[in-house]
């Protein structure tokens, strides 16, 4: 089994963005997602993108004025966010999203861990310790947003094998395989070089969280929570620090 980093920087990094429908396409998803949840943003807020790839709400953020401190293990992805940020107000650090407090000058408005990162920490005391650090970390008032896949009701039979995308050149598969605390999430995928195919599979763990799992341990941390269902069939957790 890879760890998480090494399974984005060997395995799906380099193909992040075609399965994510290139950049255009995924940074408009994100700006309608935050344009949805965060209707009245005003430019100047602080804002902490937790596992930030390649910017799909990094962007967007930093477009609407504000300045995003962006947190990523990926190097490949992090080069991508880096070249679509050009002048716009964005900190790209490479580090775990664990330790993003010691990237920030002072408290944030605004944190975000989108796109299933949560799922991706190593257990579920790992997300509760995030969650104390993003508690300590915002101004009061300030939002902690987090949109996450729901894998408590494991899939079975053939329905494990989940097809992601696929062109002419390229078919990425999931197979999902549970154990009773974290899912293990197999990548095939398959790559035409010239007349044949060469199959790739690298394999990493995801956590099985449930959504009133997260909301019971925002609420211990002083959040005032609401979820409701995000992008693409992942929950979203919008907690105020009250
Ligand atoms: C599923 S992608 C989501 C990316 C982005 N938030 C989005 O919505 O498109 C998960 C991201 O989290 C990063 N990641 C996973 N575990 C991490 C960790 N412990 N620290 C920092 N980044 C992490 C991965 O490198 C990857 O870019």
């Amino acid at each position: 089994m890879a760890t998480v980093a090494d399974h984005y920087e060997i395995h799906l990094a380099p193909v992040y963005l075609w399965m994510a429908g290139g950049f255009d396409a995924a940074v408009s998803r994100g700006e309608a997602e935050i344009e949805a949840v965060l209707p009245t943003l005003a430019s100047g807020t602080t804002a902490v993108d937790l596992g930030a790839g390649f910017g799909m709400h990094t962007i967007p953020l930093a477009r609407r004025g504000c300045s995003v401190v962006a947190v990523d293990t990926s190097s490949i992805l992090l080069d991508e966010l880096r070249v679509h940020a050009e002048a716009l107000p964005v900190r790209a650090v490479e580090d775990d999203l664990l330790s993003f407090p010691r990237h920030l000058d002072a408290k944030a408005n605004l944190i975000l861990c989108m796109g299933d990162t949560l799922t991706h920490l190593p257990e579920l005391a790992s997300v509760e310790k995030l969650f104390s650090l993003v508690a300590e970390s915002l101004r009061s008032g300030g939002k902690f947003i987090a949109t996450f896949r729901d894998y408590t009701s494991p899939l079975v039979g053939q329905g494990r094998f989940v097809s992601v995308k696929s062109d002419t050149d390229r078919i990425l598969t999931c197979f999902l395989e549970y154990a009773p605390d974290y899912v293990n999430v197999h990548d095939v995928l398959h790559e035409r070089i010239a007349s044949t195919w060469r199959l790739r599979v690298s394999a990493y763990r995801k956590l099985r969280l449930s959504p009133e799992w997260v909301s019971t341990a925002l609420q211990a941390n002083g959040f005032s929570v609401h979820v409701e269902p995000g992008l693409e069939g992942m929950v979203r957790v919008v907690a105020t620090s009250v």
